[in-house]
């Protein structure tokens, strides 16, 4: 699907469909206006069809004054309330229409709607974002009905020229791109998706931008002596994979940004087993490190001016004669010790040893993404993910990048007064903190190896995929994390 920019007019726009916005109460935006009067007031006759609620949509043919063949009205609710929701559930409604009808190209009159102060770049991403997001499927495991190719070849964004635009678009395509990654590994079960799956596709990505890339073996990490990954990975059959992508957009002096992500490939909590009912979405436990790969990926496709290095911690949390007991100590790369109370509480013994080792990189910041915290779920729900930092000026940037990509995070505390549910009787620490705040001590437990770290803690439990008849993979938040580096590297 390519976009492009390209100042139109509607009326005449020679397009296989073009796109228009209704407001509620038959209030029409300026291109429904000049399809209107164009046509001799057909968009009004035909708003009796069509209530205006934000992601309704009626299809017109044929219209008389109009080039394009068919006009998509596309509800945006009511005027007052037209903001950044409305906006995208807009061009998502917009996007599965043009789906539904097989169109090959469209020029999208909504993308130029103004949103609150936003500038037109913020419209140009989210229009890609969106689409792209509504076209994205899984079907490559189905072998039966699998439906035809999504036909839509091209999308016209209706803004002047302009390198700005230009920019944002080549951004949102690899955004998407990266999104799609993530989604992809995200979605792959974990019979297929294993750690060492996902260490030959970032081998892939690597070997396609020519990027940097080590592989740490199980040898490697004992030698290192990276006690509480290990301690996770004792049960599985499936070997551990620690994974380091790098790509160096800057210059050599830049110190890098380094992101962590989970790659629990399949957890079933281990000695410390789940309860059965949707154990199936624990494939999605390695959403962290898929949406490192993605983005990492992403910056690479679009040459982004920056230092990156992705690395993901994989292994499977499995049960098992071999595996880890609840009572059990482990020593962590950086030395201190962990009694693991609890070996459902794994994603932080591969952080914690995963962190320690960004330590090598001099990093500017160190950016972790988890599935960690069910009870990160409870608090924050599927809207916005849990941010936690040690470094309130990097915890703003990243507030800013969530909001600027409207891929929202919340900040939750990090307080030390926390940080006495995870004492221990036998060791430095205990690997869980009881019920209270959960989601807080998990990310207590990450501070405690991250002091000399200027350092952030994104919990996507939540966020990360969908559960229902919805179930999937959403690829968050690779937008924010893309929008977040190249912020940071001073493209706002
Ligand atoms: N991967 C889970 C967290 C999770 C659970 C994410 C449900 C999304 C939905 C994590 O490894 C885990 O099991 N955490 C435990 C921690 C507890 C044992 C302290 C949890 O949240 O129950
Ligand atoms: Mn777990
Ligand atoms: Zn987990």
């Amino acid at each position: 699907m390519e976009f492009s920019i390209k100042k139109l007019a509607p009326e005449t726009a020679k397009a296989g469909c073009i796109v228009v916005g209704v407001h509620q109460a038959g209030e029409l935006t300026q291109a429904a206006r000049a399809v209107d009067q164009a046509s001799k007031g057909a968009v009004r006759a035909a708003l009796r069809d069509l209530s205006g609620k934000t992601g309704s949509t009626l299809l017109l043919r044929g219209l008389p004054g109009i080039a394009a063949e068919r006009v998509l009205l596309v509800g945006l609710g009511e005027r007052e309330e037209f903001a950044e929701a409305a906006f995208r559930d807009a061009v998502r409604a917009a996007a599965a229409a043009l789906k539904e009808l097989g169109a090959k190209d469209a020029a999208l009159f909504l993308a130029d709607l103004k949103v609150g102060s936003r500038p037109s770049a913020w419209n140009v991403r989210q229009a890609v974002l969106a689409t792209r997001e509504a076209f994205y499927r899984f079907d490559e495991l189905k072998t039966q009905k699998k439906p035809p190719d999504p036909a839509l070849v091209s999308v016209i964004l209706p803004f002047s020229p302009d390198s700005q635009l230009e920019q944002a678009l080549t951004e949102a395509a690899a955004t998407a791109d990266g999104a799609a990654l993530a989604r992809n590994l995200g979605n792959l079960p974990a019979n297929l998706c294993t750690p060492t799956y996902l260490a030959d596709e970032a081998k892939k990505i690597a070997r396609q931008f020519k990027l940097g890339i080590d592989v740490l073996e199980r040898r490697d990490m004992e030698k290192l002596g990276m006690g509480a990954m290990l301690s996770v990975a004792r049960a599985s059959h499936q070997p551990p994979k620690f994974i380091v992508l790098r790509y160096s957009g800057a210059g050599k002096s830049a110190r890098p940004v380094v992101l962590v992500g989970k790659g629990i490939t399949f957890d079933t909590g281990g000695i410390s087993l789940k309860p059965s009912s949707e154990m199936d979405e624990m494939k999605f436990d390695m959403s962290g490190a898929a949406s490192v790969l993605g983005t990492v990926r992403a910056l690479a496709a679009m040459k982004a001016p920056v230092n990156v290095i992705g690395v993901a911690p994989a292994c499977e949390n499995m049960p098992g004669g071999h595996a880890s007991r609840p009572g059990d100590v482990v020593t962590t790369l950086s030395g201190q010790t962990v009694e693991i109370l609890n070996t459902d509480a794994e994603g932080r013994l591969i952080l914690c040893d995963a962190l320690t080792y960004a330590e090598r990189f001099k990093p500017e910041a160190v950016v972790d993404i988890a599935t960690l915290t069910g009870a990160c779920v409870v608090a924050l729900g599927h809207v916005a993910s849990g941010l936690f930092s040690n470094d309130q000026t990097l915890a703003d940037e990243i507030r800013e990048a969530a909001d600027d990509a409207w891929d929202r995070v919340w900040q939750m505390p990090l307080w030390e007064d926390y940080q006495e549910q995870l004492r221990s009787n036998f060791a430095d620490m205990a690997n869980i903190g009881g019920r209270p705040a959960g989601s807080v001590t998990a990310a207590c437990f990450l501070a405690r190896f991250t002091r000399k770290l200027r350092w952030a803690h994104i919990d996507i439990a939540g966020t990360a995929w969908k559960s229902g008849r919805e179930k999937g993979s959403t690829g968050r938040p690779v937008p924010l994390l893309v929008r977040f580096l190249l912020r940071h590297a001073g493209r706002k």
